[in-house]
């Protein structure tokens, strides 16, 4: 192996890699004039890193208790998040602190992630961070291209570098309309398919959205401190530009409100990264043994759950069910929130180690999709 890609080459099982430099020494090695040392698994740069080195920690953050439930939930069960609020909130802060709070990709994940940025030419090693998941936070200008893949020699875009991680849009109404409806069916299916005249390419995209917006052009529609100055058909517009299609995959809608000075004076109350990140691991473990026996499916979140994994793991009682069909028509949401409420309701009885989801569980779940439909009518 070139010593550049033995580091890559190690993780994978059941080989011996020999990191070699130039050719001559692969055939002095060959004739048997001079030994090569192989470079095991535990030494190889994704192994020995000190693992979520991410400096930013939640503890800095004050205030926004829903919003840190929100997140814990998201990371847990891989659901899509949004967050709504006025500037300044700290939204863009604790998108960035997700990073920190999620658990190290799996071996097969891990491989999987270190493919698609070898098809990208993008040497993963060079990060920081390298044997994390991966946290991609494209600018509002990106492209179609840039966003899903393509090119000239088709390759990998943005939704798939962040495969097995979050993918963060902050400003989502700022990203051009077209480029987020492409992000529609590969959010759903977990793969994105590219077609080129040079060929034709399918790759994972199994993500985590996470989103951060205004809720109006000023910024301050519906805050109590400052007032708005935007009139209703700015509001509407702005709001418009992201479609109900995409919102309707989006679990987690979250109010990030303007902290309260008395809250900013007094220092941050909330647990650190590391705490949050542990009980975000237990959850993911309970999924993992739930679908250890699924064949094909490679992330082992609930939000990847198909129809009848939901039948058969999110099972709810007589009452529940009216509960949430009134819920649905009340809020008038759609089959597929139907599905992804469950989904998110059985990651909270996970996080509470509950093996069957309960009242409290199903009515949390319903509440975070009651926000879109007030503020995006
Ligand atoms: N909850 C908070 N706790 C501590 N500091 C905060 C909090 N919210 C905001 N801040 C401070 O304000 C700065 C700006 O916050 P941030 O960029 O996250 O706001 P935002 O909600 O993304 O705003 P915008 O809508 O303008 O993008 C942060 O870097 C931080 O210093
Ligand atoms: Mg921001």
């Amino acid at each position: 192996m070139p010593a550049e890609s033995a580091d890559e080459a190690a993780l994978v099982e059941g080989v011996d890699v020999y990191p070699v430099h130039c050719l001559d020494q692969v055939v002095r090695f060959l004739n048997g004039e001079t030994q090569l040392s192989i470079l095991k698994r535990e030494n190889s740069c994704f192994v020995t890193q000190n693992k979520n080195n991410n400096a930013l920690d939640f503890a800095e953050v004050k205030g926004q208790h829903s919003v840190r439930r929100a997140v814990e939930i998201a990371v847990s069960g891989g659901h899509n998040l949004l967050m709504i609020g006025p500037p300044g909130s700290g939204k863009s802060m604790i998108a960035k602190r997700i990073p920190g709070i999620m658990p190290p990709p799996l071996n097969d994940e891990f491989l999987e992630i270190l493919s698609i940025y070898s098809a990208a030419g993008i040497a993963r090693e060079t990060d920081k961070n390298c044997s994390a998941r991966p946290f991609r936070s494209p600018h509002h200008t990106i492209s179609e291209v840039g966003l899903l893949g393509g090119g000239v020699l088709p390759g990998p875009g943005e939704i798939s570098l962040a495969h097995h991680g979050v993918l963060f849009l902050d400003e989502l109404p700022e990203f051009k309309r077209s480029a987020l409806e492409v992000l529609r069916q590969p959010l759903e299916d977990g793969s994105v398919t590219i077609s080129r005249s040079a060929g034709k390419i399918t790759l994972p995209c199994s993500v985590m959205l996470v989103a951060a917006m205004n809720p109006c052009p000023c910024g301050y529609a519906g805050s109590n401190g400052k007032a708005c100055r935007c009139s209703l058909p700015q509001i509407h517009r702005y709001r418009s530009r992201i479609s109900g299609p995409l919102l309707d995959r989006i679990d987690l809608h979250i109010e990030a409100p303007a902290l309260r000075v008395e809250e900013l004076r007094k220092a941050p109350t909330g647990e650190s990264s590391e705490d949050i990140r542990e009980r975000c691991r237990i959850a993911r473990e309970i999924q993992a043994d739930r679908f250890s026996h699924t064949q094909g499916n490679s992330s082992l979140c609930n939000s990847r759950m198909n129809a009848k994994e939901i039948n058969r793991h999110c099972a709810i009682n007589d009452r529940q069910g009216v509960l949430l069909q009134n819920a649905l028509e009340q809020l008038q949401l759609s089959a597929r929130a139907y599905d992804r409420i469950l989904k998110v309701a059985r990651t909270i009885a996970d996080l509470n180690a509950q093996e069957l989801i309960s009242d409290n569980a199903l009515l949390e779940a319903i509440q975070y999709r009651s926000l879109d439909r007030g503020l995006f009518k």
